[in-house]
C-alpha cells in the first residue's frame, strides 16, 4: 500500500512498533473523554490492537486504521480510521494531546476525504459526542455539514450522551493546499 503523503504528514499502515506510542496516547484522559473505546490501554493490549491493524486491507471495503507521523519526524502521533462501503465512507481520527491545534487533523482528513472522493465513494459521514466541541469543530473545517442530533444515543462511561451527525459530499469538501 502506497503511504499517503501530505504537506507535513505522513499516513502509513501500522507497525507493531507503534503499540507504545499507541498506548500513550490513547490512554490520556484528555484523548479517550469523548471516545467509545476503552482506556487506559496497556502496552500489550496496544500491541493486540495494532496487530488487528496489520491484518487490515486499505482498498476496502471494510475497516481501515492509518496510523499517522510527520514527515520530518517519524514516530506515530495519531490514527486516522476509515471504514468503506460501495459508495459511502465513515471516518474517524485522534491526535497525541501534544499534536494538537497544528492543523494536522484537517490537513490529514482532508486528504484522505480527497481520495476517497476520487475512488467513487459519493458521502462521507462521522458523528462525534456532542461535547467534544474540538471533533465538531475539526469537521466544519473540513467541510462536513451536521446533519442531526441523536438525542441520549450514547451511554459513554455512564452519562447518557447525544452524539452529532455529520455528512460531506464531493463538492463541500475545502481541499487540503
Ligand atoms: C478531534 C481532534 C483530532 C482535533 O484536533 P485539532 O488539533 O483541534 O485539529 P487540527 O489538528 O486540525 O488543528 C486545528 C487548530 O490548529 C490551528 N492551526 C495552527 N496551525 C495551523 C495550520 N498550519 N493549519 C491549520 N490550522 C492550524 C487552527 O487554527 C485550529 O485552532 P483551534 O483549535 O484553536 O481552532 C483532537 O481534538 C483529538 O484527537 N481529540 C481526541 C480524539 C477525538 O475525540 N477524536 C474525534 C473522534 S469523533
Amino acid at each position: 500500500m502506497p503511504d499517503i503523503v501530505t504537506r507535513r504528514l505522513r499516513l502509513r499502515r501500522f507497525s507493531r512498533a507503534d503499540a507504545s506510542a499507541f498506548a500513550r496516547y490513547r490512554s490520556d484522559h484528555c484523548v479517550a473523554r469523548y471516545q467509545t473505546w476503552r482506556s487506559p490501554v496497556g502496552q500489550a493490549e496496544a500491541e493486540a490492537i495494532v496487530a488487528g491493524y496489520l491484518a487490515e486491507n486499505p482498498d476496502g471495503p471494510g475497516f481501515f486504521q492509518y496510523a499517522i507521523e510527520r514527515n520530518q519526524r517519524p514516530g506515530l502521533i495519531g490514527d486516522l480510521h476509515v471504514e468503506t462501503g460501495r459508495r459511502r465512507a465513515r471516518v474517524g481520527i485522534t491526535l497525541a494531546p501534544d499534536m494538537r491545534h497544528r492543523g494536522y487533523a484537517t490537513e490529514a482528513m482532508a486528504t484522505v476525504a480527497d481520495r476517497l472522493f476520487a475512488t467513487g465513494v459519493k458521502r462521507i459521514v462521522a458523528t462525534c459526542d456532542a461535547r467534544n466541541t474540538a471533533s465538531a469543530k475539526l469537521l466544519r473545517r473540513v467541510g462536513f455539514e451536521q446533519q442531526g442530533r441523536d438525542k441520549q444515543y450514547l451511554e459513554q462511561r455512564g452519562t447518557h450522551t447525544d452524539v452529532l451527525l455529520f455528512r460531506m459530499s464531493a463538492e463541500q469538501l475545502r481541499r487540503p493546499s
